[in-house]
């Protein structure tokens, strides 16, 4: 099968990841029908569906039914979301949508589900030496999004048990043109912007595998291209100090930055850190990501987009 000549489905469309794979897409002429519930910017070769995957839609259903594969990023997203009913829509966003989607595409069809590098809770060893997480650990989730997304997980393994094609994917910290605002590189770039202090949680020291965007969805094509069943981290295995990171955004934007170290929550882990070896064996190529380079690129969409800088909470 050769995704990229079919029709493929991308749900959470709208999004950060879900709006470059689109663009990954119809730059190599797969027709795409995109599901989102926020609006989407127009294409000739773009359905947009904006709908929520919990309704009873017949247009959605109808798509998942005849989709050659399916990309599932719809989902509440990130660690830090303190916002009002966050417990339900995690439930809601992460599970229920995925079990909904699931039940409406063909066992047959492969289907690629963004989980999270989160649901490890963290890399083992100090942060000075973390030690990569591995498909085969326990996951350790820590805090309300992580264990969404074991449950996510869950409802793929019975997926699989049946027979289904599902690649459970685990990104670990995207990166890139767009990035959601609530991320800390996005925070960082719109903070240096506006000449206030960014604020780092918990230590400078604290370590991040960071994954360029582009290569997440590279991965992600790959994987639905492959059929690949079972689950994969999407990360570098190479990890960037948040020291590292400040110093990218002060670099790229050629401005003295001052910090603040905050508190950190428990769910910030100390380290994240993808072991690569399955990822390598299943699409043949592992991530290496420039950070200067995805900060610059980062930077430069968000000053052509005017996204305005978000006040420092
Ligand atoms: N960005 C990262 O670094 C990262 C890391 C690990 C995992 N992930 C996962 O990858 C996926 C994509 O991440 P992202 O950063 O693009 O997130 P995002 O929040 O930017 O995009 C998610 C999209 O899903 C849509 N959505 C949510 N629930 C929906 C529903 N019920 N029906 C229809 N649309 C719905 C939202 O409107 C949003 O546009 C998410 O599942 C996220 O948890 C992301």
């Amino acid at each position: 099968m050769t995704v990229l000549a079919d029709g493929v489905v991308v749900t959470g469309s709208a999004g950060f990841i879900g709006r470059a794979l689109v663009r990954t897409l119809l730059d190599a002429g797969t027709r795409v029908v995109g599901i989102d519930r926020l609006p989407q910017p127009a294409h000739p070769c773009l359905t947009v569906l904006t709908a929520d995957l919990l309704d009873d839609d017949e247009r959605v259903r109808a798509a998942l039914r005849s989709a050659a594969a399916v990309f599932h990023l719809a989902g509440c997203s990130g660690v830090r979301d303190r916002g009002p009913d966050v417990a339900l829509r995690r439930r809601r966003d992460n599970p229920l949508a995925t079990a909904a989607l699931l039940r409406a595409v063909p066992l047959r069809t492969p289907v690629v589900v963004t989980s999270s590098s989160s649901v490890y809770g963290g890399a083992h060893g100090v942060p000075a030496d973390p030690q990569p997480c591995v498909e085969t650990d326990p996951v350790r989730p820590r805090g309300g999004y992580a264990r969404s997304k074991v449950e996510v997980e869950r409802i793929c393994a019975a997926r699989l048990r049946d027979g289904g094609t599902v690649a459970v994917a685990r990104p670990f910290t995207a990166a890139g043109e767009g990035q959601r605002p609530d991320m800390a590189l996005a925070r960082w770039i719109a903070d240096a912007r506006e000449g206030r202090p960014l604020r780092i949680l918990g230590s400078p020291d604290r370590v991040r595998d960071v994954t360029d965007v582009r290569d997440v969805v590279r991965a992600l094509i790959a994987l639905a291209e492959r059929e690949v069943r079972g689950t994969i981290n999407v990360g570098t295995g190479v990890g960037h100090t948040l020291a590292e990171m400040v110093d990218a955004v002060a670099g790229v934007l050629g401005v003295d930055v001052r910090t603040l170290v905050v508190p950190a929550s428990p769910e910030e882990v100390p380290a994240t850190l993808a072991d690569t070896a399955r990822l390598r064996r299943a699409v043949g190529f592992v991530p290496v990501t420039d950070l200067c380079d995805v900060v610059a690129r980062q930077t430069a969409a968000a000053l052509s987009a005017n996204e305005p800088a978000l006040e420092v909470a």
